[in-house]
């Protein structure tokens, strides 16, 4: 059964809808797509040759060309968690026009199952937004980056081209990551030095920068208010309590150089020329 509530929506050619789904208002589907069963639908434009799993919700979205989105995957959510006020989350949540496209997704994107993303991020081409991961409000991920498992990419965050951010990582509001650089496992990124709640310190929020191509090892912690230098390495396990000079290695805690970065492990050459760097 396909369930139309309105009428205004645009179905391309050679789509198949599964049973279930739920149309609302403003939902424009391209040529050659699947819809899975269960899925509901609002204000939402998708591209041509896409795949939609069950039991998906997509609201205020636009969908590049060739996406898939797997089972269970929530983009479109909207309501504020966090410290936040019971009514204050009411009333955001009246502000989000859903006849906007609020998130954007590029051509290409893989979204596994699982995967939640907030309202206002946006996520470029060729990405891949692995299982259960999530995505806040207002982070962009640039085009060829991929997200890990279970990873939380959160408010505010600017991720650049070409990363890789691997599983069961915590990227928190204030991080800025440029192109090309890998983070490991684990690693906890955090930004507010007056550790705690209820308590009577400012709102201090220290910005971490992790400049181009640097790398971050397994199960590090980025203390607030840091950068990571160009083409640096943090040791797996390191604790990172002042800045990283560019091309350094840094082990321990708290970190300390041991030596620098050797040639072979700068970006390489081919990837310079591709993106023009
Ligand atoms: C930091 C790192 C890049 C250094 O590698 P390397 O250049 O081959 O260095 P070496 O193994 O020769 O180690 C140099 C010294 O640093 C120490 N060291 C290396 N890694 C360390 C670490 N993570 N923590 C503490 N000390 C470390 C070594 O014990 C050695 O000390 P020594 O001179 O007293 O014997 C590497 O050990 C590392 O941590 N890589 C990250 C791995 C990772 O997280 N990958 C994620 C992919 S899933």
């Amino acid at each position: 059964m396909i369930r139309k509530t309105n009428s205004d929506s645009i179905l391309g050619t050679n789509c198949r809808v599964s049973e279930n789904v739920i149309f609302g208002t403003n939902v424009k589907i391209g040529n050659n797509c699947e819809i899975g069963r269960n899925t509901i639908l609002e204000s939402v434009l998708i591209g041509d040759n896409c795949r939609i799993g069950d039991n998906v919700i997509l609201r205020s979205v636009s969908i590049g060309d060739n996406c898939r989105v797997e089972d269970n995957s929530l983009i479109g959510y909207g309501t504020i968690t966090g410290h936040y006020k019971a009514q204050e989350s009411q009333k955001d949540k009246e502000h989000v026009k859903i006849d906007e496209y609020k998130i954007t997704l590029g051509k290409n994107v893989l979204i596994r199952t699982g995967v939640t993303i907030y309202f206002e991020a946006t996520i470029g081409n060729n990405c891949w937004i692995n299982h259960n991961a999530i995505v806040r409000e207002k982070a962009r991920i640039d085009d060829d980056t991929s997200i890990g498992s279970n990873t939380i990419i959160e408010n505010n965050v600017l991720i650049g081209k070409r990363c890789v951010i691997h599983n069961h990582t915590q990227v928190c509001d204030g991080t800025i990551i440029e192109s090309y650089v890998f983070v490991g496992p684990n690693v906890t990124f955090t930004n507010n030095s007056p550790i705690g709640h209820l308590r009577d310190v400012p709102d201090t929020i220290q910005l971490t920068n992790l400049r181009l191509g640097c790398a971050i090892g397994a199960g590090a912690t980025i203390c607030p208010g840091i950068e990571i230098g160009q083409e640096a390495i943090v040791a797996a396990g390191a604790v990172v309590t002042k800045d990283v000079l560019p091309r350094t290695i840094v082990v321990g805690n708290p970190a300390r150089k041991i030596k620098d970065v050797d040639a072979q492990s700068f970006i390489k050459k081919e990837i310079r020329e591709q993106y023009g760097i």
